[in-house]
């Protein structure tokens, strides 16, 4: 609900109160940004006059109250008074936008992105100054509420836009605030520094939103945790350079900013032209980190993916990058997917390859026409047979890139985007030129022919160099590509779109407003993907992580881990296999199944269930029944005890607790063997080996009835091994260890 009383905006949901009021210099102040209030209550967040200070600048001299310095604002300028970052500029002079007017619209106002969003109320208020207006947009939804602003050349000359943020906001408090950063392989680490007076810059510039730095933060009162205490959370609905910035006031107050980035950002506009910055996502919670995490997630399962997919399961697939690169054939290919069909898998991915004289990733991005030394029935006959098989078929894309060794380059190579200077290469390909009709028009006939020609279910659009187009081009290339997506997928919602960029190198709202899925990192290794999928459990879904289970040792980090971790870590987000299936033992072809199956039985949850973050592992929860996973990483000497605390559930009612099956290969003991075995075996010996690519042994096998009071208290869990042999009532656990427990209500 959105009000307006005594020149006081209330923006009020369940779960948010959001304050302003216009003063009486047509000046937004802030009052209150947190749990839902009465609008009556305005006059306690309003500053009391007597700001100025020292040698401050008055908006009127005879007004100690007009120190605009000292206010908490909902949007400000420069060279008016407010010497802090201003979120706005124009023409490189002082902006002084003052307040005109406003307008509620009801449901629907489409964001920057042609992907319209619906549900909420939009406050749009008018500010004015000489020759130009500005209108900020707010929409209130049940968990967050997001703005963005229009700027509008009302004058009759042209303006130079170098700055404009989507949002500012000046908030009251002492923060910390929690960032992503990464790179390939080793995205969203988490960093957490206190906001002070020196400005906390989070910033892409590399043409997306990048692995650098994701476009989402969390500002948390200190003393915040993962379940208690107030945090905001940010994140922007744009796939470009983002820039966002925190800095604290002499005053306490600590102003926000958020939108395109300014670094070498320079758009004219013409009289009687508009600029639209993309939409900024704030969340507010006084239950923790979790608490922001499940508002944010409801807002993005509920608002930002396409209507088709939301709270709609997702299918389990097996991708056959990993097991085979560029080396495939249509034979090949139906034999993985046939055991890709035995497991469980509902999905066959075919990734990079299918196209052009692409054997290796120097030729062919910017063709489509089918290789049919690889293909000889063509995708048409690969599909159909792996329909034939019970599976749906999907597909790999890189659009936006051309290899300079392609048909489409040497046709045109003027297509390509490119500056003054000799080509640089990434991945060895350049970036098309979304900007240019012809090259979007090019795209999106050649996708659309082979998504229908192909009964395509599935498919995975990658990106795997970032743009070097710099200022207005880096976002028409950004509003250009949004243009092919919508073009492409909004007259097939059927279709799954999954995007990518070398793993998670685009992981954002943007995205996620096309593809209800994203795939987190070319890094599948379950220890790196704590820290991967964890980190992106602050702001995003389990539903839109792509997470695989692959080979061990592991192709990015050497590292071995046992199956089942692979699993229970790939479990909380969309599973998939991505591992050459032809080198499977038995006993993992029947661990896989277990997996896919008990997956399959449970996907609701894994996918939508309300996601909490706990001290040992991730738990998911819906209704009366809970997942919980606990996750070690190198084991101890002689580990204490662990509990398991599982919060959410109804605490007068029993539990029955049961773990997932897990089970221990013989072979990983070596010589350790005779310590279980009854008879010695020759740890390096054939027998030895026979055993364990058949037979496991049962490991730490827990059930118990729990009420919620006592999972909330936290249960008692089966001690871990600690050195004195093998004992079926212990979790024989070695390092990179798991295990998952099920929780359902007993009748
Ligand atoms: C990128 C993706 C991978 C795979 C390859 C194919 O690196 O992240 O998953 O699709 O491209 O070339």
């Amino acid at each position: 609900m959105i009000t307006h009383e005594n020149c006081i905006f209330h923006l009020r949901t369940e779960s948010y109160s959001y304050l302003f009021r216009v003063n009486g210099y047509g000046i937004l102040e802030h009052l209150h940004f947190g749990n839902p209030i009465c609008t009556s209550d305005a006059a306690a967040f309003t500053c009391v006059p007597g700001l100025g200070w020292g040698g401050s600048v008055l908006l009127d001299e005879q007004d100690t109250g007009s120190c605009l310095d000292a206010l908490p604002l909902e949007w400000s300028g420069s060279g008016r008074g407010d010497y802090r970052e201003s979120p706005v500029e124009l023409d490189g002079k002082a902006t002084d936008f003052r307040y005109v007017g406003y307008e509620i619209l009801d449901g629907i106002v489409p964001m920057a992105l042609p992907q319209a969003k619906d549900g909420g109320e939009t406050l749009v208020i008018t500010l004015e100054q000489k020759g130009a207006r500005l209108y900020l947009y707010y929409t209130a939804f049940e968990t967050a509420l997001t703005r963005h602003v229009v700027l509008e050349n009302t004058g009759k000359t042209s303006i130079a836009v170098t700055k404009l943020m989507s949002q500012c906001v000046d908030l009251p408090g002492h923060f910390e605030m929690t960032s992503f950063h990464g790179g390939w392989i080793a995205e969203m680490g988490k960093t957490t520094v206190p906001v002070n007076a020196s400005r906390v810059v989070n910033e892409s510039t590399t043409g997306a939103s990048s692995n650098r730095h994701n476009p989402g933060f969390l500002l948390g009162e200190s003393g915040a945790g993962e379940d208690h205490g107030r945090v905001y959370g940010f994140n922007l609905v744009y796939s470009g350079n983002h820039y966002a910035s925190a800095q604290r006031s002499l005053q306490g107050l600590t102003r926000v900013m958020q939108g395109i980035s300014p670094d070498h950002f320079a758009m004219t506009l013409a009289p009687g032209e508009r600029l639209e910055t993309p939409e900024a996502v704030l969340c507010w919670s006084d239950k923790g980190c979790n608490g922001l995490s499940r508002n944010m997630h409801r807002f993005v399962n509920e608002h930002i993916v396409p209507k088709y997919w939301r709270y709609r399961h997702r299918p389990v697939l097996y991708n056959d990058w990993e097991g085979c690169m560029f080396d495939f054939n249509h034979r090949r290919l139906i034999s993985l997917a046939k055991k890709a069909k035995d497991i469980g898998c509902e999905l066959f991915v075919l990734d990079d390859g299918w196209f052009g004289q692409r054997d290796h990733d120097k030729a062919g991005l910017g063709d489509y026409t089918v290789n049919r030394k690889k293909l000889p029935k063509g995708l048409e006959g690969l599909s159909k047979e792996i329909r034939g098989l019970g599976m749906e078929f999907g597909l790999w894309f890189e659009p936006e890139s051309v290899n300079i060794d392609s048909d489409l380059y040497r046709a045109h190579p003027d297509w390509a985007l490119t500056d003054d200077f000799a080509p640089v290469l990434g991945r060895h390909q350049l970036l098309l030129d979304l900007t240019k009709a012809e090259v979007r028009d090019y795209i999106v006939e050649n996708v659309s022919r082979i998504l229908d020609q192909a009964q395509i279910t599935y498919v995975k659009w990658d990106m795997n160099r970032h743009s070097i187009a710099l200022g207005a081009k880096a976002h028409a290339f950004v509003v250009g590509l949004y243009e092919v997506l919508d073009r492409i997928f909004s007259p097939r919602p059927q279709i799954l779109l999954e995007s990518c960029s070398s793993g998670g190198n685009r992981f954002d709202l943007g995205m996620l407003c096309f593809s209800p899925q994203v795939w987190c990192s070319d890094n599948t290794d379950p220890i790196s993907r704590l820290d991967i999928q964890g980190g992106l459990s602050y702001l995003y879904p389990q539903s839109a992580f792509g997470a695989h289970v692959s080979a061990a040792p592991h192709a990015q980090t050497l590292r071995t881990t046992p199956l089942s971790t692979r699993g229970n870590v790939a479990f909380f987000g969309v599973l998939g296999y991505e591992l050459d299936l032809n080198h499977l033992l038995p006993v993992e072809v029947q661990e896989i199944k277990a997996q896919i199956s008990f997956y399959k039985a449970n996907r609701k949850l894994f996918q939508f269930g309300t996601f909490r973050r706990s001290e040992n592992g991730w738990q998911v929860l819906g209704g009366d029944v809970a997942i919980a996973s606990v996750f070690h990483k190198q084991m101890d000497a002689a580990p204490g005890y662990e509990q398991l605390r599982v919060p959410g559930l109804t605490a007068q009612r029993p539990y029955r607790v049961r773990s997932l099956e897990q089970t221990l290969r013989v072979g990983q003991f070596g010589a350790l063997v005779k310590h279980v075995a009854p008879v010695n075996l020759d740890p390096n010996g054939v027998v030895l080996r026979t055993v364990d690519h058949h037979y496991t042994m049962p490991d730490g096998v827990q059930t118990c009835i729990a009420s919620g009071a006592a999972l909330e208290s936290g249960i008692m869990l089966l001690p871990l091994f600690r050195g004195t042999g093998y004992d079926k009532n212990q979790r024989t656990q070695l390092d990179f260890g798991s295990n998952l427990y099920l929780i359902e209500a007993e009748e």
